[in-house]
């Protein structure tokens, strides 16, 4: 059986690097794995007064698709040290009942930053809002493209060969996590 992946990366810049890697992730996927990919730009700012009042469709829309996938794969930039509020916000619309929809769900996290540490800090800003949802993140390889301005070339593809081999690595990582957990 194949891994449903649903992939979401957390910038609205058309040109963002972000963007950018997820595409290279769907590029370099291993056979049996499919990624789909969801543009949060849509997201309304979260407000518990709108949420009870029913979820806007586009919530509910990435609610349903974060319970129909075998795994997440989240494409984080780092923003002030931390994840875009963007992300973050989409995160927190998900997060909330009936049924949450991370919870118990396979999960791994990568992403591309402008500077040295490539995402570092953010990461694990996003590996402690996993543990609250209950999403299960794999923890390697960790894949953080840094200097992403140099790391993708004009066409947008990812020509950072460390990179390329960390996120297949990761991929097939993922598909493993995703069936040993199914597995129980
Ligand atoms: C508000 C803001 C804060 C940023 N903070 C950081 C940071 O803490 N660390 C870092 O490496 N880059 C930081 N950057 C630079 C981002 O890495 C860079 O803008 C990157 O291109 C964002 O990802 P994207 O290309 O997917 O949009 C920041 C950028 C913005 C706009």
């Amino acid at each position: 059986m194949g891994t449903k992946v649903l992939g979401i990366a957390g910038s609205l810049r058309k040109g963002s690097y972000n963007k950018l890697a997820l595409r290279a992730a769907i590029e370099l996927k291993p056979a049996g794995m499919d990624i789909e990919s969801f543009d949060i730009a849509p997201i309304p700012p979260f407000n518990d007064d709108v949420r009870e009042q029913g979820y806007p469709p586009v919530v509910q829309e990435l609610r349903e698709k974060v319970r129909a996938a075998d795994a997440l794969l989240i494409v984080t930039p780092e923003y002030n040290y931390s994840v875009p509020g963007v992300l973050k916000n989409a995160i927190d619309w998900v997060s909330r009942p009936p049924s949450q929809p991370f919870d118990d769900k396979p999960a791994a996290i990568m992403g591309a930053s402008t500077g040295r540490l490539g995402t570092t800090r953010a990461q694990y800003h996003l590996r402690q809002v996993a543990v609250f949802v209950n999403m299960h993140v794999l923890n390697r390889p960790e894949v953080m493209i840094s200097g992403a301005a140099n790391a993708f070339d004009a066409s947008g593809r990812l020509v950072d060969e460390g990179a390329r081999k960390l996120i297949a690595e990761l991929l097939v990582n993922l598909a493993d996590w995703t069936a040993r957990l199914k597995r129980g």
